[in-house]
């Protein structure tokens, strides 16, 4: 099939941490400017105007990166949002986008759609085999129905054109740095700059640090994904992990941040509050044998997120972005 470079590429989400680095992707390969909505133009909870803006525009290609995202404790707050947003918002462009014959979607799920107690590295394989971790369950639970009603489409249409993805924790430019919400990397940077500024002589941080996490940068996300859309003869039997292949402790995440962002100051650990999974590392062979790598290591992806940060801190910061996370 492979995807023309002229082809109606649709990006939801592209004001968010994967859609913005969707968007660069495609326009640095070449591809026409993909069709864009903020959510204030066409909120996807609307199944009215979603199938509107299908019928209308007619995407060939969609790449679902909208939905409602945050750590453990926004997911602890909103429940009931996690789930009437991200299920709504997935309802409506699926069933949308099988209507209206679009050749190719991307859906993203989420690593936290996998058994609390996974054997490690986790393959696709292994899904629906135990328990999701319970701090983030509903929003667990409505990535696993977008997920599998990718599936369940395909195996009845008889065609492989939607494609569930599983990436690990994203970070990158256009990343939510609020502390409130934001996820664990993106939050530690905001506080070590802060406490950097303010000369803080320590910082108070959540859980033990023992957990371990894989990190993507959004551009290898984004880089996996054109290549999936590009494919020719893809299969999809399960979702697809999109993963670097090595994790890090949080507390060497830590320690990682604040050495790219120079705050000296000391790391408090408050082990009474919860960790959440112990683990949490992709088995990424599939997506490699299809030809596949990353190409951005931690550090190196760090150190630039952090110069986006600098460049960004007022725009990042202002109450409108907030609320519209
Ligand atoms: N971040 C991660 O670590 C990670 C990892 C794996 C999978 N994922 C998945 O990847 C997707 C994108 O994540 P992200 O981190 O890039 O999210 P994000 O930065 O929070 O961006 C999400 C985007 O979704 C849009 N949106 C939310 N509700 C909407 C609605 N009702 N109608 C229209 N647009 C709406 C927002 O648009 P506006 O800006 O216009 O409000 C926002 O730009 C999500 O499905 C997430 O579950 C994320």
């Amino acid at each position: 099939m492979g995807m023309k470079r002229d082809a109606v590429i649709y990006v939801a989400g592209h004001a968010g941490l994967i859609g913005s680095a969707l968007v660069r992707r495609l326009e640095r390969d070449g591809y026409r400017s993909p069709i864009t909505r903020r959510r204030n133009e066409l909120d996807l909870q609307d199944t009215r105007a979603v199938n509107e803006f299908f019928e209308e525009v007619h995407p060939e290609y969609v790449m679902l990166a909208a939905g409602r995202v945050g750590g453990i404790m926004e997911n602890q707050s909103f429940p009931a949002d996690f789930m009437d947003e991200n299920v709504a918002i997935q309802l409506n462009v699926l069933k949308a986008a099988r209507k209206t014959g679009v050749r190719r979607l991307i859906l993203f799920g989420s690593s936290c759609m996998y058994p609390r107690e996974c054997s490690q590295p986790m393959a696709e394989t292994a899904l629906l085999s135990g328990n999701p971790e319970p701090t983030s369950l509903p929003y667990a639970v409505s990535k696993l129905l977008g997920t599998y009603m990718c599936l369940a489409y395909n195996k009845q249409d008889h065609d492989v054109r939607f494609i569930p993805v599983i990436p690990n924790s994203a970070y990158g430019p256009h990343d939510n740095f609020d502390p409130k919400s934001a996820h664990v990397l993106s939050a530690l940077l905001a506080r070590f700059h802060e406490a950097k500024l303010t000369g803080a002589e320590s910082v108070g941080l959540w859980g033990s640090g023992s957990p371990r996490r894989e990190f993507v940068h959004a551009d290898d996300i984004a880089d996996a994904c054109v290549h999936l859309l590009a494919e020719e003869d893809l299969t999809v039997e399960f979702p697809i992990n999109i993963g670097i292949g090595q994790d890090v402790s949080i507390k060497e995440l830590a320690e990682l941040i604040a050495g790219v962002v120079g705050y000296r100051g000391e790391l408090n650990w408050d082990s009474t509050k919860p960790d959440g999974a112990p683990r949490k590392l992709l088995d990424s062979a599939r997506i490699r044998s299809l030809g596949w790598k990353p190409s951005i290591g931690l550090r190196e992806g760090l150190t630039e997120t952090y110069r986006w940060y600098g460049e960004h801190l007022k725009a990042v910061r202002a109450p409108m972005h907030v609320e519209q996370r």
